[in-house]
């Protein structure tokens, strides 16, 4: 990539006033399936949104529109002030989306054969042009802030899955952000080391990050988010502060995804 050049110095437009992303009427199809049949959603910033959702309802693809890796088929989109309704996004716009919404996969996605240090740098590096003593210096920084920074010379096959789904949470901090997505953070993850990665998450949500994360994990919606959003066949079905929608869900299909993953409902007892 020879991205660095072609970056103005502006990369980042002034988008303080406006919200982080805007959807009106937003369409997804893969061929004859519609997976997004017109989601509305703004998401402002320092706002923690939780997607919630059965598997298939469209949360995964969503995110990815959000970051165009999905283009989407219809209706408006803007994210970070850039409108990604148009079918040719400008590279201009594309490298300013890429670098200032950044993505934490299920799966981590680290590079194998490059160490800790070494998957941080690359992005500064390649899409910033930072130079590598800058982007090792930041890399440092957000090593440390994640708790990691004796692991900047391991290599990702000798952490743990929540150590590594940190150093892939330091990696996308490392392009200072403005926006950050998460597709199922700890889904991988064995149950002790969920802890680890959402404490980091909720560091960043206090920091004021803002943040869109599709999650299972009814405790992080709960206590963390600012906000609660229920999927179901690719529209926003339910809305709102997530102690009032999780305690006191209004939707039928809201009520019967949460009975099935096991939440307690106001009026049912933990024992039965
Ligand atoms: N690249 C793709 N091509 C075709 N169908 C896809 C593609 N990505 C997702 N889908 C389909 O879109 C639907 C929603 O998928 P997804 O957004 O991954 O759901 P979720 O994350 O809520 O489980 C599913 O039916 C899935 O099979
Ligand atoms: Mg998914």
């Amino acid at each position: 990539m020879t991205d660095a050049a072609e970056i103005p110095a502006s990369i980042s437009i002034n988008t303080s006033d406006m919200p982080a992303i805007v959807a009106a009427n937003l369409q997804k199809k893969f061929g004859d399936l519609s997976v997004l049949n017109g989601i509305d959603c703004q998401i402002h910033r320092g706002e923690v949104v939780s997607i919630i959702g059965s598997s298939g309802c469209g949360k995964s693809t969503l995110l990815r529109c959000f970051n165009r890796l999905e283009t989407i088929s219809g209706g408006q989109l803007i994210v970070n002030g850039i409108d990604l309704s148009k079918p040719n996004l400008s590279r201009r716009s594309l490298l300013a989306l890429r670098a200032n919404v950044g993505m934490v996969f299920q799966q981590f996605n680290l590079f194998p054969h490059l160490s800790v240090l070494q998957n941080l740098c690359l992005a500064p590096q390649k899409v910033i042009g930072q130079s590598s003593a800058d982007s090792q210096e930041t890399a440092r920084f957000y090593l440390n802030k994640v708790g990691l920074i004796e692991k900047a010379d391991s290599y990702p096959d000798q952490l743990s899955g929540g150590q590594k789904q940190r150093v892939a949470i330091a990696r996308a901090l490392c392009m200072k952000p403005e926006i950050l997505l998460f597709d199922e953070p700890t889904s991988a993850l064995d149950p002790e080391l969920v802890g680890e990665v959402l404490e980091v998450m909720q560091q960043l949500a206090k920091e004021g990050m803002t943040m869109v994360v599709v999650t299972h994990e009814m405790q992080f919606a709960r206590e963390v988010a600012s906000r609660v959003m229920f999927l179901n066949k690719g529209q926003v079905e339910e809305s709102g502060n997530p102690r009032e929608v999780l305690s006191n869900p209004q939707s039928e299909r809201l009520r019967a995804f949460l009975s099935r993953i096991h939440m307690v409902l106001p009026g049912q007892s933990v024992d039965g």
